[in-house]
């Protein structure tokens, strides 16, 4: 299919992506292959491959449906598919701690890097077994203990993990502990895409969260376009909340108050004083998106809840903005809109790097 999304480079002539690209089915279904497969997807962190070295899961489930499993042996964490070779019987049902991966449908059993083998009943089978009997072996890249994979590998982000190890030199990530009380899923009316546009740009920071306007000083807030990401920060408005870096990170000068991280196409990495909140946009439906909102905090600090500035009272807010929009975007009188030049070059890069995907 032609790619008929086009964005002028130069934002100030720029018109924004046509609606069709939120409600169009065939873009909508081709995306699975030009955006998500090439993309990496933040799965979970090596603490959970610690109890049990083999942990199966769905790659953007509900929308890919990609059965895999990630298994680890002495240090090594790897990633494969998890359909058997024999007829397709699921090998790993749930996360357990063995050292070979075995499928329940008839025996075929598997080294833990994705060899067959072994097979019963399969004596007299020629040319068996064949390279084709192996676990389909799939890309992982960790960082900072999160275990990423991709399908393709096509989106190179090393350079946007480069950027934040560089600049939160210092950041405790070895003390960050997942909060189960603090995490959760949201299912929201509105295109994935939306959500991601919304969280690109400050614009919306003075209309939309009061609370969070008084916390930082807006006149600092900067956005910075990395290659497949953008890198948003924002500043203390009084020291209390700030960033503890070490001398050597870039801002170390600064009250940093936060870095917001967001990695094309679908995933927020948000760095505080208290921790680190990460939201992963899976679609599931043009107009139905999962949220996963997790959160990691590090000893003795805690996130401030009281006065409409916690990332819970914050998150909300987005989510009535996104899906009002995500209602205005399906409207017949609303085609494409124009960028402010000042305050969305973030939603600006998003489009171009989507329209150069398609
Ligand atoms: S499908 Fe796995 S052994 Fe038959
Ligand atoms: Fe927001």
């Amino acid at each position: 299919m032609e790619n008929s999304f086009r964005i002028s480079n130069d934002i100030a002539s720029a018109e924004t992506l046509t609606s069709n690209f939120y409600t169009d089915d065939d873009v909508f279904e081709s995306s699975k292959e030009t955006i998500f497969a090439r993309s990496w997807q933040l799965i979970t962190h090596t603490k959970n491959l610690k109890k049990h070295n083999q942990f199966p899961f769905t790659f953007l489930d509900g929308f890919m449906n990609e059965p895999l499993v990630l298994t680890q042996q002495n240090d090594e964490i790897n990633c494969f598919s998890n359909v058997c070779t024999h007829r397709a019987h699921l090998v790993c049902l749930e996360s357990c701690d063995s050292s070979i991966l075995r499928c329940r449908y008839h025996g075929r059993t598997f080294e833990l890097d994705g060899t067959m083998k072994a097979m019963p009943g399969f004596e007299n089978v020629k040319n068996f077994p064949s390279q084709k009997d192996n676990l389909d072996s799939i890309s992982t890249l960790i960082w900072k203990d999160f275990i990423f994979v991709s399908l393709n590998n096509k989106v190179d982000i090393n350079s946007v993990l480069a950027d934040a190890d560089h600049r939160l030199q210092g950041y405790e990530f070895d003390k960050l502990v997942f909060d189960k009380t603090q995490s959760t899923e949201y299912i929201i009316d509105s295109h994935w895409a939306l959500y991601c546009e919304n969280y690109l740009e400050e614009f919306h920071i003075p209309f939309v969260h009061k609370g969070l306007t008084k916390d930082i000083i807006l006149d600092e807030y900067q956005t910075i376009l990395l290659e497949n990401g953008v890198l948003q920060t924002a500043i203390c408005s009084d020291g209390e909340d700030a960033i503890s870096l070490s001398d050597s990170a870039p801002d170390s000068d600064k009250k940093m108050y936060a870095y917001y991280y967001w990695i094309f196409p679908n995933l927020m990495l948000n760095f505080y004083a208290w921790g680190l909140s990460i939201n992963i946009i899976e679609p599931l439906e043009k107009s139905k998106t999962r949220i996963k909102y997790l959160t990691y905090t590090l000893p003795h600090k805690k996130q401030p809840n009281t006065d409409g500035t916690d990332v819970g009272t914050i998150e909300m807010e987005d989510q009535a903005v996104v899906q009002s929009v995500h209602q205005g975007i399906n409207s017949r009188y609303y085609e494409t809109g124009r960028y402010s030049a000042k305050y969305e070059t973030g939603v600006h890069h998003f489009h171009k790097i989507i329209t150069k995907s398609l």
